[in-house]
């Protein structure tokens, strides 16, 4: 099975969903990148379907038993395919660094890179430690806040000049990725 085609059914089983679109200006033109950039969309608009009230409830008091336990369950299993999904889209990323050999020609434009990844992967860590059937809510926000924080500015800004290196006029990568799609 393909690896994008693995992640979609990743995205699949944290909740089945129409795919949430992606904002144009998140859109960096090339096609994995993108395609999976909108699977992480659904992942938020998913993660926001789990609690009915996320934006407004302090903590998960207002809610019986039964209730908190749902909803704690639904989380702990949409978080763990939520984390590999993202440390694998990462591994992706700093793949074609590589093959692109924008590594060798920009190194501190990759580091900066990779160094938002492993903090964005390591806050998604600790989220899933601190998973409580309290405080489901306020985690599904704070989740929220990083993935909605990742998608405005990391694409915007790291992987959007991933993308224009790659797809630039004299690129090899073009040519491959464009014969390939
Ligand atoms: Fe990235
Ligand atoms: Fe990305």
């Amino acid at each position: 099975m393909a690896e994008q085609d693995v992640q979609a059914d990743r995205v699949e089983n944290m909740m089945p969903a129409a795919l949430a679109p992606l904002p144009p200006e998140l859109m960096t033109g090339h096609p994995q990148l993108d395609a999976e950039h909108h699977l992480l969309m659904t992942c938020i608009a998913n993660l926001r379907r789990v609690c009915v009230n996320h934006a407004g409830s302090l903590h998960c008091g207002h809610c019986d038993g039964l209730r908190r336990q749902h909803c704690d369950s639904h989380l702990v299993g949409m978080l763990g395919d939520l984390l590999a999904f993202i440390l694998e889209h990462f591994r992706t990323e700093e793949e074609i660094m590589r093959s692109s050999l924008l590594l060798m020609v920009d190194r501190a434009v990759c580091e900066a890179h990779m160094e938002d990844h492993a903090a964005i992967s390591g806050k998604v860590q600790e989220i899933v430690a601190a998973l409580d059937p309290m405080n489901t809510v306020s985690l599904i926000r704070e989740l929220d806040a990083l993935l909605t924080r990742w998608m405005g500015n990391h694409i915007a800004l790291h992987d959007m000049l991933l993308a224009r290196w790659v797809l630039r006029e004299d690129s090899v990568l073009r040519r491959n990725t464009l014969s390939s799609s």
